[in-house]
């Protein structure tokens, strides 16, 4: 959804507070003309709104640890987040969300998609939901980040100090939001590997119906950026893509981190 007519880097109190219900809700919140956004506005929004997870893999603005870089060099072929997923499912305690600020455009392209798990699990036939109760999953990043993987073009997969990182973390299938109460699948083509007590194998059927559900068409949405555009999300409520259809040209945008909380069915 759009929110119109409201400065972020102002926004407090009582509208900083319907901001976070209507994300929590609808999953996602493009705000446009955000051009007095600059860094400083962004670190202090993000932390009126609640705690900064400082990441782990992406290149930090030295002046600005807060954020993190989500570059694309001209000269890359792979970008971040290409395919769908939602951030750090593979945290025992993921991340709440994010906010993304557009800083640097390709001349067309690079638009970002979201798909509502919410709605997505609303749709399921009722057979697929009770196949799925009380099941949970097991996540990790390692096979993306680790040499000759997904993201080894990328200047990510190793902490600030050059050293690998492994993750791994389970959750429920379904997840109830933390805030809202409401029934969301929380299991993602990126980061799920296998249905807990059962091989990659045996899981991956299954796994798979749950992935061709959750990008149903009336799922989704689709952010065409512009300068001053800026995007907040919710993890738990939605997944994201970063379309890559921009080959020769950069893009960059400054991402801060959300803490979250546990998840529980
Ligand atoms: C991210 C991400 C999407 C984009 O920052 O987590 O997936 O469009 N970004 O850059
Ligand atoms: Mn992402």
């Amino acid at each position: 959804m759009e929110i119109k007519d409201v400065k972020l880097a102002e926004a407090q109190g009582p509208v900083l507070d319907a901001i976070r219900q209507a994300i929590y809700e609808h999953g996602v919140a493009l705000f446009r003309g955000q051009d007095d956004f600059t860094p400083e506005a962004h670190i202090a929004f993000a932390r009126r709104w609640g705690g900064i997870d400082i990441n782990n893999y992406f290149p930090l603005t030295a002046d600005h640890p807060e954020i993190a870089v989500v570059r694309k060099r001209a000269d890359q072929v792979t970008n971040i987040g290409g395919g769908w997923h939602t951030d750090h499912s593979y945290d025992q305690v993921p991340a709440m969300g994010s906010i993304l600020v557009a800083r640097t455009l390709p001349p067309s392209g690079g638009d970002t998609l979201w798909a509502h798990m919410g709605a997505a699990y609303d749709a399921l036939p009722d057979t697929l939901k009770q196949e799925i109760e009380g099941l949970e999953a097991y996540h990790t990043a390692d096979h993306i980040y680790e040499e000759g993987g997904l993201y080894a073009q990328t200047d990510m997969g190793r902490d600030l100090r050059g050293q690998s990182i492994t993750t791994g973390a389970t959750h429920p299938v379904v997840i109830r939001h933390p805030q809202t109460g409401r029934k969301l699948l929380y299991v993602n083509s990126a980061f799920t590997i296998n249905i807990v007590g059962r091989s990659r194998e045996d899981s991956l059927p299954l796994l798979q119906r749950l992935y061709d559900a959750a990008t149903a068409a009336d799922n989704t949405c689709r952010v065409a950026w512009e300068p001053g555009s800026v995007a907040i999300w919710d993890n738990r409520t939605t997944w994201h893509l970063a379309m890559n259809d921009y080959q020769g040209h950069a893009r960059e945008m400054h991402r801060i981190t959300l803490t979250g909380e546990p998840l529980a069915a």
